[in-house]
């Protein structure tokens, strides 16, 4: 089942002047991880209380990555919202029985050891859904290792 909103996603050509924004509010950035299945870098900046909504900021390793090609196309700005999952195989089972159409035959890897998903926009208003389930860290992506 969706328990709420997990993180916005942003595609930004540089995560080092992409946070400023963000550390000017008083927010901080988390964590940093590279997810190289995805030619991506990305920082988690949480806009509140542990457990809330965050901001992702997606910097592209290449320009031949997914994200690398959203910027060279759209140019910076919102690339995807996450939704959380507590059971992302029954809500990717559930989304196919109803003819929605993901982007990917089985959940992947994402970053901090979660498990991901993709609604296509086609599917979805033009929005691309991200379904993330949490890792072992207990948070669906980017924290820290304890
Ligand atoms: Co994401």
């Amino acid at each position: 089942m969706i328990r709420g909103v997990d993180h916005i996603g942003i595609a930004v050509p540089s995560i080092a002047e992409g946070r400023k924004l963000y550390e000017a509010m008083g927010l901080h950035v988390e964590a940093i991880e590279e997810v190289p299945e995805e030619g991506v870098r990305v920082a988690f900046i949480p806009l509140g209380p542990p457990g809330g909504p965050r901001i992702e900021l997606l910097e592209p390793t290449s320009p031949e990555s997914p994200i690398g090609k959203f910027l060279a196309k759209r140019g910076p700005g919102i690339h995807h919202v996450c939704l959380a999952s507590d059971a992302l195989d029954g809500d990717d089972a559930a989304l196919r029985a109803a003819g929605i159409q993901l982007l990917r035959p089985a959940p992947t890897r994402g970053a901090g050891g979660s498990r991901v998903q993709f609604v296509h926009p086609k599917s979805a208003g033009g929005v691309l859904f991200e379904l993330a389930e949490p890792g072992e860290s207990g948070r669906a992506e980017g924290e820290p290792a304890p």
